[in-house]
């Protein structure tokens, strides 16, 4: 096995091997524009180590994994515009820099290279690993609008959420393993274990992306603090805290779940306190470690060799712990 870093650069060198045609530049600038801003890069690597932590050819994984990252960009460009989000990686969203229909086609024609990236691959596994990419778009789409539709509930629940978060989010980081693990010509019951404990790893991913929403720093984690609390997201925080707060809290935050005018830095400061006098900052950091330690035990199922094991602990370990 390889460290993080090796994995890293041969995603990065494979980005910066992509040949984007000089027109429409409307099309084509924005494409580049958000795969050279980087990001963790966490699904490819995902991808790479998986193929090689089962025995297969990291060369023939490459293009999988360059397929994962480009169809994971394209969901962030469309995911800003749903959210009204004005900065990503430190930078203006695709819609603000240019405008909405761009951010709309230069996410189209992504998802499309991502389709024809995962497709370069050996014969034989091209119709298995299309069968996993589609199934996972779809699914992450499914749990888009769930997201979507809980804005303007107040009674979704924590299984509810928990759902809409392993279809959003949690099945791409499966699906990023499960792709290396198909590369790799691992057997069924290795593709499974791994594909589960990256489901896992992706609940604790989601949750964490949630509470650093709340409690990151904007110049470390890249985006704007408080967009959810703004769009009135139902994420972990907000479900438990309309569960727990009673009397004067209880009103406090209807009033901002339901005042359209409020300022938005009133309403995020508010909320925050709402939520630290409620302890759910501990709730929310117990409920990330219970999913990464799931991630764990799932990782023991697989016939993975010992250094590989311990690699994959570490990448769960800093997943669940980063600020960004
Ligand atoms: C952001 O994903 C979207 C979520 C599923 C929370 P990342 O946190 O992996 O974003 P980048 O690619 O590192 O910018
Ligand atoms: C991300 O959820 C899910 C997808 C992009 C599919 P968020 O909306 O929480 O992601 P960020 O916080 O904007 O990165
Ligand atoms: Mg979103
Ligand atoms: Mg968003
Ligand atoms: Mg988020």
């Amino acid at each position: 096995m390889h460290n993080y870093n090796f994995y890293l650069d041969l995603v990065n060198k494979a980005i910066n091997n992509i040949n984007y045609p000089k027109q429409p530049a409307h099309l084509y600038e924005p494409i580049a524009y958000t795969m050279g801003l980087g990001g963790k890069r966490v699904r490819p690597v995902l991808t790479l180590m998986t193929c090689e932590a089962m025995g297969g050819d990291l060369n023939k994984a490459i293009n999988a994994a360059l397929g994962i990252e480009l169809f994971h960009n394209f969901t962030l460009i469309h995911d800003d515009v749903m959210d009204n989000a004005d900065v990503r990686r430190g930078k203006p969203t695709v819609h603000k820099r240019w405008d909405q229909n761009v951010a709309i086609l230069s996410g189209d024609t992504m998802l499309q290279m991502a389709a024809q990236a995962m497709t370069r691959v050996d014969a034989d596994i091209v119709q298995p690993l299309m069968e996993l990419f589609n199934d996972t778009a779809i699914k992450v789409y499914e749990g888009q609008q769930y997201d979507m539709d809980y804005e303007t509930r107040n009674d979704v629940t924590v299984e509810e959420y928990m759902k809409m978060i392993r279809l959003k989010t949690s099945v791409l980081t499966g699906c990023s393993c499960k792709a290396g693990a198909i590369v790799a010509r691992a057997d069924e019951e290795d593709a499974e274990s791994i594909y589960n404990m990256a489901v896992n790893l992706g609940l604790a991913f989601q949750l964490q992306d949630d509470y650093l929403d709340v409690w990151g720093d904007p110049a470390t984690f890249g985006k704007e603090i408080g967009g959810d609390i703004v769009n009135n997201k139902k994420t972990f925080l907000l479900i438990n805290a309309i569960d727990h707060a009673a009397g004067n809290e209880a009103k406090e935050l209807h009033h901002w779940l339901t005042d359209k005018y409020a300022p938005k830095q009133d309403k995020i400061e508010a909320v925050t306190a709402l939520y630290e006098s409620l302890g759910l900052k501990d709730l929310a950091r117990n409920a990330i470690i219970k999913y990464s330690h799931q991630a764990l035990d799932l990782l023991h199922e697989t016939k993975m060799k010992y250094d590989a094991y311990k690699q994959f602990e570490a990448v769960i370990e800093s997943l669940v712990n980063r600020d960004r």
